[in-house]
This record gives structure tokens, sequence and C-alpha cells, in this order.
């Protein structure tokens, strides 16, 4: 069972997960995290800011999830644009070691597996954010992809670009396809941290931990890894049948454990 940690806000769970990363770079420095864009791990790498006294993370190799097809990587709202702007840069990490799927339209029928051997050569990814979108997907994996599936093309649903359609000028302008690691490229990586906050996110939340084990619902996949911690706010748990033993299973856990 992946482990449900249910906190009393964002900056509680950014605190968690960001004092667990800190830990991992200080016992290996060149660890490789896999990074999630949209607004879900921004409490983490803020607050992995606050605790960079002592942890070096310029050798740090990072991977993101997801990126636009036939976006400018310049386009603010590129997933490498924002994964520089709000990772890389205030947390000091190498760019040159962080890499984005490639979203040039050429040769894109290449770009995903060249991806996942690119993360199998730098050993795998240590530990994976995850947010999840409303209708259950994690990175841009819509309902129905597979959960063997490798980084690869993907055309986003109507309900992901009218969600996203915030970061652009209209929903027009929002891409019609993406390249995103697989299901199973994310099932790979050693650790999962997936967040989620807010009352939007309780059916996703519910579905993908307590729900059957089903494409339709991308996050399930994560009731396939033996190392999945989920991370969430009391609106994102409330619809959780099986809270109150979740709390307790947190509460009585052995401090060695971690998370
Ligand atoms: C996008 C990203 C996902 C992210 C999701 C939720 O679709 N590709 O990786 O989990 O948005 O975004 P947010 O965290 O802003 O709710």
């Amino acid at each position: 069972m992946a482990e449900i940690v249910i906190v009393k806000d964002k900056a509680a769970a950014g605190a968690l997960v960001a004092d667990h990363i800190a830990e991992l770079v200080r016992s290996n420095p060149e660890t490789v995290l896999g990074l999630a864009t949209g607004s879900t791990p921004l409490p983490v790498y803020e607050a992995l800011r606050s605790r960079l006294e002592g942890v070096d993370l310029s050798r740090v190799r990072g991977f993101a999830l997801d990126e636009y097809v036939g976006i400018d990587p310049a386009h603010p709202e590129s997933y490498r644009s924002v994964i520089t702007r709000e990772v890389v840069e205030p947390l000091g990490l190498n760019p040159e070691l962080i890499r984005t799927p490639d979203g040039t339209p050429e040769g894109i029928e290449h770009h995903g597996e060249e991806y996942d051997e690119a993360i199998r050569d730098a050993g795998g990814i240590d530990l994976q954010i995850l947010g999840i979108g409303t209708d259950g997907h994690i990175g841009f994996n819509e309902p129905g992809s597979s959960f063997s599936s490798i980084t690869r093309v993907k055309t986003l649903t109507e309900q992901t670009r009218r969600d996203n359609a915030r970061f652009f000028d209209s929903i027009d302008d929002v891409p019609m396809h993406c390249i995103t690691q697989g299901l199973g490229t994310i099932l790979r990586a050693r650790h999962i941290v997936l967040l989620a906050f807010g009352e939007g996110k309780a059916a996703a939340v519910a579905g993908a931990v307590e729900g059957p084990l089903s494409a339709s619902l991308p996050g399930s996949a994560i009731q396939l890894h033996p190392h999945a911690t989920i991370v969430v706010d009391e609106a994102a748990a409330s619809q959780l049948t099986r809270s109150d033993y979740y709390r307790y299973a947190y509460d009585n856990k052995p401090e060695w454990q971690g998370i």
C-alpha cells in the first residue's frame, strides 16, 4: 500500500518533502530527481530554498516529467522555462544536468525513447515528485494510458487544456499535444511522492489511492509501486474512506522509516 500522509496545509507538505529531499542530497550529492511542474509541487521547491545550508544541489541531476509539443522552449509557459524559473534558478541546480523531454516536432517519434534512455544512463530516478490532474492524470498521461507506457507523445484532453488555459492567453493557445514520461517510466523511479491539495483533487486522489487499478484513472498506477508516498491536505483527502487508518498508521510509524 502507498503511504498516505494527511497534512494540515501546503506549507506542511512542502516542509515534509523538502526535508526528505535535503536529506537525500546530503547522503548522495548526485541524486537524480524527477521534477514536476504545475502549482502543486511549488511548496516543496519553496521549502527546499530554506534548507540549502549545508546542502549542495549543484550536482543533482533532474528529469522533468513532460513538455508541450511544438511550444517554443523560450515561451514562458514551456515546461523547460517553468522548470528553469521555478526550480533550477532558485535552487541553484546546474542547468546542464536538468533535462526536459524534447518537444520539438522534428524527430519527435524518437524523443521519448531517447529520454528514457537518458534516465537509465543517469542510473534511474531516485525520487519522482508528482502532482495529479483533476481527471487523475499524472505527468500528462491522460485516462486510457497504458501502465507500461514509456515516454511518448500524447494528445491532451479538453479538460486538461481547459485546466491549463490559465497559463496562456486563451484555451486556443494551449498546445494539443505533449510528450510525457510514461506510466511505466514513472513506475521505475525508486520512490514516488505524489502531492495534492484542495477539494478539486479529492476525487482523483481517492480514485488513485483506493479505487480499482485502472488505466481510466492513470494515477491508480501508483498502487503498483513498492514505495509511493501520497501527501495531501484535508480537502484533497476528503473523499478517502480510510483516512482514520492512514492517520493512525502515520502517527505510529517507526521514526527510522522516514517517508
Ligand atoms: C499538468 C502537469 C501535471 C500536473 C497537473 C496538475 O497537467 N502536466 O504534471 O500534475 O498539471 O497541475 P496543478 O498542480 O497545477 O494542479
